[in-house]
């Protein structure tokens, strides 16, 4: 698949997906969220592709936002279209069966800070700086942010972040729960590689199921009862069979996602 504003490279079941607009910080403009999505819808349907690596093009940006100079002249009607197209991406990416995680490799501002959130997880490059400065534009995040910061960094951390505009480190997201690990800029995808080749090594329908039930936190029995939904499901699969056995049997599993 060629595409105008992303690259992708398949290499071990892991799935780069880079967004290609450097001399605009990657910002996302409609055809990137077009293309973004057809890239996941991809990862989605492709047996080849077991897992997917989001991130930016060039050493300044992962992705400086939506692309502002789309904003001008929308109507209210169409900005919350605007909106809800880059939400439908974004939980595409958040309930995607297989992992699909983010490396970010410098600035993650607005819908940038927004799409790192979607993905299952965060390895960031010393040099990422985290914000959502909507509020010196005159608007609000619009792609999930005033929802999955909070799940991210909690309700007060999110308040300021949001209302004050201000750009965070990575070593400030770190510490504020966003980011799993900082690495160099060029550790930043070997690392995240390795990661992701361990999880690779594991029971495929058991990530998935991990993926739905942690999506499916709530703090309240729902999310208990979605684990313990899940969890019974498990037993119905080839790859608990063979996990299991394997264990038992003193040998590596060979799974088969069934
Ligand atoms: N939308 C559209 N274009 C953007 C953009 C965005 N979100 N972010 C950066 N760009 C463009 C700039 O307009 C500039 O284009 P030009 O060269 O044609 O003038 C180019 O990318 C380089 O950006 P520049 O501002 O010159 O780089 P910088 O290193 O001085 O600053 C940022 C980098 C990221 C701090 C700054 O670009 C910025 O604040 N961007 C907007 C962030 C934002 O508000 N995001 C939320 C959007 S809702």
């Amino acid at each position: 698949m060629s595409y105008q504003t992303i690259l992708t490279t398949l290499e071990n079941n892991i799935l780069t997906i880079t967004i290609n607009r450097p001399d605009k910080m990657n910002a996302l403009n409609k055809t990137v969220i077009a293309e973004l999505s057809t890239a996941i819808e991809e990862v989605y349907q492709n047996k080849d592709i077991k897992a997917a690596i989001i991130t930016g093009s060039g050493t300044k940006a992962f992705v400086a936002g939506a692309d502002i100079s789309e904003f001008q002249n929308l109507t209210v009607e169409q900005a919350k279209q605007l909106a809800q197209v880059g939400q439908d991406l974004f939980f595409k990416i958040e309930k995607s069966p297989k992992p699909i995680v983010a490396a970010v490799n410098g600035f993650a501002l607005g819908g940038g800070c927004e799409l790192a959130l979607a993905c299952h997880f965060i390895y960031a490059s010393e040099n990422a700086k985290f914000g959502q400065p909507e509020v010196n534009l005159g608007l609000i995040p619009g792609y999930g942010g005033t929802q999955r910061l909070v799940s991210a960094i909690g309700k007060r951390k999110t308040m300021e972040w949001i209302m004050s505009a201000k750009l965070y480190s990575a070593a400030d997201a770190e510490k504020a729960g966003l980011v799993n690990e900082v690495h160099t800029p060029e550790e930043l995808l070997p690392r995240l590689t390795e990661s992701l080749a361990l999880i690779l090594t594991k029971a495929p329908v058991a990530i998935n199921y991990v993926i739905q039930a942690v999506n499916g936190y709530t703090g309240e029995k729902k999310g208990f009862d979605l684990e313990v939904e899940l969890f019974g499901k498990c037993f119905g699969t080839k790859d608990k069979q063979e996990g299991t056995s394997a264990f038992l049997e003193k040998r590596k599993p060979n799974f088969t996602g069934e």
